[in-house]
C-alpha cells in the first residue's frame, strides 16, 4: 500500500514512480501473456508505420488471464483507489511495445485530452499506472515526464487536422507545439523514470509526457492501465469507441486473487 507521503508526491508531481512493485517471474508472466496475445489479429493490435513492428496493442486484460489479474490486483488497483479515494474501473489498458531497433517516439501530450475529443469524458479523474514489463534504461526509450504539468490543466484543446490515427488517437495527433513544452520544462524539468521490469510509474492524465525512439537492441515494453471514476464515464456524443478502446462496462473493481499473474494455469 502507499504511505501518505508516496500520495503527496503524486498529488504535487502528477506521478510516482514505485520501483520493483512486481517480481521478476510476474514480469516474465506478463511478457509471455503480451507475445501471446501479439499473435491475436483484430482492430486492437497497432503497428508501426512500417506495417510490421507493434505499436501497441490494446485490452490485453480481455484476453489474457494475466492482464485480468494484473488490473485487479491489491497492489495496482489499491494503489489506484489511494491515488483518487473513488471506485475505479478499467477504462483502457494498452501496451506500448517499442520493439528493439524500431519503436518510434511518442510526441509530447497530456493524455487526457484525447480522452475528452474521443470520448467526452467530464473531469480528469483517472489515473494511469505504467508497469514496465521489460527493464528501463536511459537506452529503450524511457517515457519522459514534466513534473507538475499536470496542475496547470490542459495546454492544447484540440487534435491537428492531418491526424495519423483515427480511432485510438495517437499522441502525434494533440502533439504540444515545441514553445509549449519548453515553458512547461522551464517550470517542471524532466524526470524519466527507470528501473527493473515489474516497476510502477503512476502517472496523472493531465501531466505532459512524451519518449524517444527505441535504437537499443532490446524492446521496453510497457502496460498502461487506466483506470477511472465510475461517475466519470465516457459520454460519447455519436458512436462509442470499441469497447478495446473505451470500456462500455462501468462496474467498480475489487481487489481479487493475484495468483494468476504468476502464470497458474
Ligand atoms: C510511451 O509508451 O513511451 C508513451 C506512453 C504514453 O504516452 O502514455
Ligand atoms: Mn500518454
Amino acid at each position: 500500500m502507499l504511505t501518505a507521503d508516496d500520495i503527496a508526491t503524486y498529488h504535487r508531481d502528477g506521478l510516482l514512480f514505485v520501483p520493483g512493485m512486481f517480481t521478476p517471474p510476474e514480469a516474465e508472466a506478463l511478457r509471455s501473456a503480451f507475445e501471446r496475445d501479439a499473435k491475436v489479429p483484430g482492430d486492437h493490435r497497432i503497428t508501426e508505420d512500417n506495417d510490421t513492428d507493434v505499436r501497441a496493442i490494446y485490452a490485453s486484460h480481455l484476453r489474457q488471464p494475466e492482464f485480468t489479474s494484473l488490473t485487479r490486483s491489491a497492489r495496482l488497483l489499491g494503489s489506484a483507489q489511494q491515488l483518487l479515494d473513488r471506485p475505479l474501473y478499467v477504462y483502457q489498458l494498452k501496451t506500448n511495445a517499442k520493439p528493439a531497433f524500431a519503436g518510434d517516439r511518442w510526441a509530447w501530450h497530456q493524455d487526457f485530452l484525447a480522452w475528452r475529443l474521443a470520448d467526452n469524458i467530464a473531469r480528469p479523474h483517472l489515473v494511469n499506472a505504467g508497469v514496465f514489463l521489460d527493464d528501463v534504461t536511459e537506452f529503450n526509450g524511457p517515457v519522459t515526464f514534466v513534473p507538475g504539468s499536470h496542475s496547470v490543466g490542459l495546454i492544447r484543446s484540440d487534435r491537428n487536422d492531418a491526424a495519423r490515427s483515427e480511432q485510438h488517437l495517437d499522441p502525434d495527433d494533440i502533439a504540444l507545439t515545441p514553445a509549449e513544452l519548453a515553458a512547461c520544462v522551464e517550470r517542471g524539468g524532466m524526470v524519466s523514470p527507470k528501473g527493473p521490469a515489474g516497476s510502477v510509474v503512476f502517472f496523472h492524465p493531465e501531466i505532459v509526457h512524451g519518449s524517444a525512439a527505441n535504437m537499443a537492441p532490446y524492446p521496453r515494453r510497457l502496460a498502461i492501465i487506466t483506470y477511472n471514476d465510475i461517475a466519470n464515464p465516457p459520454r460519447p456524443l455519436g458512436e462509442p469507441r470499441p469497447e478495446y478502446l473505451a470500456s462500455r462496462s462501468v462496474t467498480p473493481l475489487t481487489v481479487e486473487d493475484e495468483a494468476l499473474i504468476g502464470g497458474r494455469p
